[in-house]
């Protein structure tokens, strides 16, 4: 089952050089190893993401730096990334957030510029692309995450893609316990043995087996998943500015000349207050919805990260002001209507704050 996930990725995003995994996580952690950070040496991450992108880093003994992300589309900012370069950075880790791409183009020119090795995390852009180009395959290494969560699941599950000839055989040897077990189930080989640092990475077949079913139906899935995000786009992407709902700060919108996978749709409000009153409004109204991420640097651990070249204007409280409307592939057109009208509603109370039962 996994070398059949395996074969099924390998055509779709056109690599041999792919590694089933049990997690983003352990994909974000061998990649900082394989890119052979160095205790001390530094990588930049968005502070708007994931933990386990600065555990990577911490476990390798690295030091974590913050960068900020564009506010359009959340995702880290070029600019920002510039500045928080230093003689010791070695690499940097982007975030596709909710399927939409990072700006590519500017940030793998300021890698080659600076000599930086870049991780793409698509724990979330599965099958999104970056103008023609697949996310995942663009900078040195891609990191998946097949977990429940995400739009296609095996449980838990992740993939590692090498896209740098450099690192291909000591990622093998490495996801294979440091051994050379891929020589000897070649043949080329009598026996394995112990080469290298390394470790456990395989996925269990049984997380795979269901893994292959949703990739074959993946086109379905996103393709549904994407409809879903068209809509609210067109409907939500007029509202910042209208004096009707004047609360709505913007939402959720597709990088031009790239495509999303769908995998989320948020409405970031002017306050955190505005978006808990609307959770607790679509909640009684029988609607999941949900905020996201607190910015690492938030968190009572990640404070010490901080830096003073750190501006996190447009993180301030953005977990608590963004609200994740649902999207799932066997959701409705009327379900979906329903949210809508109901959010509208909400929007356009001159007092939204007070919870009206349905
Ligand atoms: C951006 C991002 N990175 C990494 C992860 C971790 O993925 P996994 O659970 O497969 O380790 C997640 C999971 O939510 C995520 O959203």
């Amino acid at each position: 089952m996994t070398a059949r996930c395996r074969a099924w990725l390998s055509e779709r995003l056109s690599t041999d050089n792919i590694l089933m995994m049990s997690s983003c996580t352990q994909a974000l952690e061998a990649s900082i190893q394989l890119a052979g950070l160095c205790p001390g040496e530094e990588v930049i991450i968005p502070s708007f993401s994931h933990p386990s992108a600065a555990n990577a880093v911490l476990l390798a003994k690295g030091t974590v730096v913050f960068t900020e992300v564009e506010p359009v589309h959340l995702t880290l900012d070029p600019l920002s990334l510039e500045r928080h370069i230093t003689s010791r950075t070695r690499a940097v880790i982007v975030v596709h957030y909710g399927g939409i791409s990072c700006d590519m183009d500017s940030i793998m020119a300021i890698a080659r510029r600076h000599d930086l090795v870049v991780i793409e995390d698509c724990a979330q852009s599965f099958l999104s692309q970056y103008k023609q180009q697949m996310t995942g395959t663009i900078g040195h290494f891609g990191c998946f995450s097949f977990h429940g969560t995400k739009d296609v699941v095996a449980g838990e599950g992740g993939a590692l893609l090498v896209n740098d000839d450099r690192f291909v055989q000591t990622a093998r040897t490495y996801h294979q316990k440091g051994t050379n077990r891929n020589a000897f189930e070649n043949g080329t080989v009598n026996y394995y043995e112990w080469v290298s640092a390394g470790s456990s990475c395989s996925p269990g077949e049984l997380s795979m087996a269901l893994l292959l079913a949703q990739l074959e139906t993946s086109e379905e899935i996103l393709n549904r998943h994407c409809q879903l995000f068209d809509r609210y786009f067109r409907h939500f992407s007029d509202l910042p500015g209208n004096p009707m709902t004047s609360r709505l700060l913007g939402c959720s919108s597709p990088r031009p000349g790239c495509s999303g996978n769908g995998h989320l749709f948020y409405l970031l409000l002017q306050q955190a207050e505005d978006a808990e009153n609307l959770i607790s409004f679509l909640s009684v109204r029988h609607i999941d919805a949900r905020n996201h991420f607190v910015p690492l640097h938030e968190s009572l651990f990640g404070q010490q990260f901080i830096r003073q070249e750190n501006q996190f204007s447009t993180e301030l409280n953005i977990g608590q002001r963004l609200v994740r409307l649902p999207v799932f592939s066997d959701m409705t057109d009327s379900e979906q209507s329903y949210v809508i009208d109901t959010v509208d509603q909400f929007l356009c109370q001159s007092n939204g704050a007070q919870e009206h039962k349905p």
